[in-house]
């Protein structure tokens, strides 16, 4: 088939060609933002799941689907190495450039900017995403202590006072949450909690890793009830087919029920590894209707790409003490395992090991689901790792 009109979409955060299976977190967020456009109580929606399942494509769907109820949006991802509060002072910009194009009160505005400009200059921050170019002197006594929590928490009052003047909301989507960092973390939900009470249209939602829920919790320790936490896993039943063949059958495509058995196998429900083998099995196959014998064509160079695209970066990521631990994981099993399992095989006590599974916690490959258990953050890591040879990761047992 031409490659040129292949439609699967393997990336991070591509929107895939057809979003399959996720209508009820759809259907979520409209409730949300519905509900906080009427000024009723909400619980801010947070995804958490493995790499590569679909959280940033969802992110990104809330995101145009606040922007078509007339909402304005910003969305951020947080990073070990960035500031949470430098990246929020830049989100708070995007949102500021929207309001001042769509909001008939530009008095209101541009009391917002005012506040905004509080807001950067006590964080220390510098906008450095389109410039905080406002020209305006802050607003004394608001936003601008200093402190995250109690910044923000005006901040977006401001902003939710404004937005529900105007009939309208405001969004700040924040992804990869469990890189936010404990402090920042903190406030994030803090503020969260303040424009809660108000009943304002202004909302922060987010996504993360499996580990976001302790992570909020941690942070701040009613997290849990402030938020509504979902689990995205992998597509199931006839989600799994749908992500497959809509894209195909927009453009006059057809597979057979044992080419898209093949392709379940092979995928397991994980929508990266769907849009991976469907690609590939498209540029390989000749003719509609899309056979068994094309996906068994295609599926060792999907497989290769797999190797080489995702996991073998995040198996160079480790040291070579750390690759023998995720070895001695994958040799135990699929799901999660126990540390000291883990350690058992490795031939030493858990605390000699704890460096390493430190380390790989810390470079986001593996989470602990429950003390005492490690899991990958990535899926098929396990059978990857089973299928290297060994020598790959070396004899040496120091
Ligand atoms: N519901 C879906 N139906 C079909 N394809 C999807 C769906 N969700 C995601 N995809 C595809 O899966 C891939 C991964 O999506 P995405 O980057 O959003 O995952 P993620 O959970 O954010 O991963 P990571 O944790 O690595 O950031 C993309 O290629 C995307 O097009
Ligand atoms: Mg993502």
């Amino acid at each position: 088939m031409d490659p040129v009109s292949n439609p699967y979409s393997p990336g991070a955060g591509t929107p895939p060609p057809y979003l399959a299976g996720r209508d009820d977190l759809q259907e979520a967020f409209r409730i949300l933002i519905g509900r906080a456009a009427a000024g009723n109580s909400v619980q801010p929606l947070v995804l958490s799941g493995l790499r590569g399942v679909g959280k940033t494509v969802l992110l990104l769907r809330w995101r145009s689907m606040a922007e078509e109820s007339g909402w304005v949006t910003a969305h951020i991802e947080a990073r070990p190495e960035s500031d949470l509060r430098q990246q929020l002072a830049d989100a708070v910009n995007d949102l500021l450039r929207q309001m001042s194009r769509k909001y008939r009160n530009q008095d209101r505005v541009d009391r917002l900017k005012r506040v905004a400009t509080s807001f950067v200059r006590a964080a220390g921050a510098t906008v450095s995403r389109g410039g905080l170019t406002f020209n305006v002197e802050p607003e004394p006594g608001v936003a601008d202590s200093g402190e995250l929590e109690t910044d923000l928490g005006e901040l977006l009052v401001e902003l939710g006072r404004a937005a529900n003047e105007e009939g309208s909301g405001a969004v700040i989507l924040i992804d990869e949450l469990q890189d936010a960092g404990p402090e920042r973390l903190s406030g994030v939900v803090g503020a969260c909690h303040r424009i809660n009470q108000e009943r304002l249209p202004v909302l922060i939602v987010g996504a993360g890793l499996p580990t976001v829920g302790r992570i909020l919790s941690d942070a701040k320790s009613y997290a849990e009830r402030l938020f509504d936490l979902r689990s995205v896993g992998p597509l199931e039943g006839h989600a799994q087919d749908l992500a497959i063949t809509e894209p195909a059958g927009a453009l006059g495509v057809e597979l057979s029920e044992s080419a898209l058995s093949e392709l379940r196998e092979l995928a397991g429900g994980y929508p990266f590894f769907i849009q991976t083998h469907a690609k590939f099995v498209w540029d390989s196959a000749v003719d509609s209707p899309i056979g068994d014998e094309d996906v068994d064509a295609a599926s060792p160079r999907a497989d290769e790409q797999l190797r080489r695209s995702f996991f073998a970066p995040r198996y160079d990521r480790a040291t070579p003490a750390e690759r023998r631990y995720m070895h001695a994981m994958a040799s135990l099993g699929d799901g999660h395992v126990s540390s000291a399992d883990v350690a058992a095989v490795i031939g030493r006590r858990p605390s000699d090991v704890s460096v390493q599974r430190d380390g790989l916690l810390n470079k986001g490959l593996v989470y602990a689901p429950e003390r005492g258990l490690v899991a990958f953050t990535v899926p098929h890591m396990a059978a990857f790792l089973r299928s290297l040879p060994t020598h790959e990761f070396g004899a040496d047992r120091s």
